[in-house]
């Protein structure tokens, strides 16, 4: 059994007037769902949207409004409840933050309860602004944000889309999934240390047809690949995602770029690769395919009782990889640390991730694995059963050691 990171953390979640404050509701479900102790406070204009009562009985905590306890009913008897609160908690988290408290934190206001406890915080600040998009994209707005980066809070921009106003633009709420991955990359204790870095992922399996009815394929699902673009981007690096056939959704700022054949992969991965910093291979590419695909559905009547098939090519054969990180990943089920480390010296890999099916819990179908990360130094760290987002955190930090070193 892997343990969840976000399992006993103590999270304040502030919440203010947007359209998007329902929204709320969901962010503390999953944190509770995941066993966070969860404390609520709320702006007064947070609550013309949701109900304190709403957000109390979901978070199973009284949930604060007012700043002074003496004129709310179900606040806290504390007097320092803002210092307390503060001293309590693993993390805060607003979402969603409107373009005023935006202002204000960024200004150092502490003219409400949520805006009180910011200065009062020890802990981490993850701030999550929301609004309509001539709001959000306003130049002091803009201003406030960048100066909220700069004071080390993490920002998760706010998301293009359709807008409550009936406008398109900039300034949704990221969907409840991000805001929980961003929990969990603060809470583990990461930060955006891949700003400015240019990463390819590749993810998923190939199809090499037969016939436009039938495919040679495997059981890779994609999730390992779609765990590290993500965890890439709420790591700060701009990351474009090659994939072959998979049901995984990935955040909608990452480029995806969907293919089927071993050859389109190649053919995308050279188009992408000369603007790339970090490119790490976690599809399942096919090393075989048809020698020729039939145009036409081959009947049982044809008799087919052999497929003649030919290598693929290598990706990374190709690609002048000076300058550049790579890491390539090697499922084995024997001989693994001896076949893991010639295919990193075959491929010229700065790094190997070695997954093992001999493992339970790990591999294709599981949202868990179990990894042995091998450097082309020999340095080798075998890893417990964990979540693969935690275990794509683990590969994307070893790479950074691959830049740093
Ligand atoms: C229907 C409605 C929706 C609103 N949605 C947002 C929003 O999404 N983002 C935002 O920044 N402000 C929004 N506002 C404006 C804020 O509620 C207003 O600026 C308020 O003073 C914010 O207070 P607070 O920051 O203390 O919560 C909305 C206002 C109304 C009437």
């Amino acid at each position: 059994m892997s343990t969840d990171i976000i399992a006993g953390k103590k999270i304040i979640l502030g919440v203010t007037g947007c359209i998007a404050a329902y929204k709320s509701a969901f962010i503390i479900r999953e944190l509770v769902k995941r066993k966070a102790e969860v404390k609520v406070v709320m702006t007064p204009s947070a609550t013309e949207f949701i109900t304190p009562l709403t957000l109390s009985t979901l978070s199973q905590n009284e949930v604060i409004v007012n700043t002074f306890p003496s004129s709310q009913k179900n606040g806290t008897s504390l007097s320092t409840w803002h210092i307390e609160t503060a001293l309590w908690a693993d993390l805060m988290v607003i979402a969603p933050c409107t373009v005023n408290t935006v202002a204000k934190i960024a200004h150092g206001f502490a003219d409400n309860a949520l805006t009180t406890l910011v200065p009062a915080l020890r802990c981490p600040l993850i701030i999550s602004p929301a609004a309509d998009v001539d709001m959000y994209n306003n130049k002091i707005t803009q201003q406030n944000i960048k100066k909220l980066e700069d004071t080390g809070y993490y920002v998760l921009q706010a998301e293009e889309g359709e807008l409550a106003s009936g406008l398109r633009g900039k300034g949704r709420l990221p969907e409840v999934d991000k805001i929980i991955d961003a929990v969990e990359l603060i809470v583990t204790g990461f930060k955006k240390d891949l700003s400015g870095k240019k990463i390819l992922v590749t993810a998923g399996p190939t199809y090499e047809d037969i016939d436009p009815v039938r495919f040679i394929g495997n059981r890779s699902s994609g999730k390992m690949g779609f765990e590290i673009a993500k965890a890439a981007y709420i790591r700060g690096a701009e990351v474009t995602l090659i994939s072959g056939p998979s049901n995984e959704v990935c955040y909608p700022e990452i480029k995806l770029l969907k293919i089927r054949s071993a050859e389109e992969m190649k053919k995308s991965v050279e188009q992408e690769f000369e603007q790339t910093d970090i490119l790490i291979m976690s599809a399942a590419v096919a090393d075989y395919k048809p020698v020729s695909a039939s145009d036409k559905k081959i009947k049982k009547e044809d008799k087919l009782n052999s497929i003649k098939l030919e290598e693929t090519a290598d990706i990374l054969a190709s690609l002048d990889k000076k300058n550049k990180i790579a890491a390539g990943f090697a499922l084995e089920t024997d001989d693994e640390l001896k076949n893991a480390s010639h295919k990193l010296k075959k491929k010229n890999l700065d790094l190997i991730v070695l997954n093992s099916l001999k493992d339970k819990e790990s591999g294709f179908e599981f949202d868990t694995n179990k990894i042995t990360i091998i450097h082309k130094t020999g340095k080798t760290i075998e890893l417990p059963l964990m979540s693969k987002f935690q275990a794509a955190h683990k590969i994307l930090s070893e790479i950074l050691e691959c830049i740093n070193s």
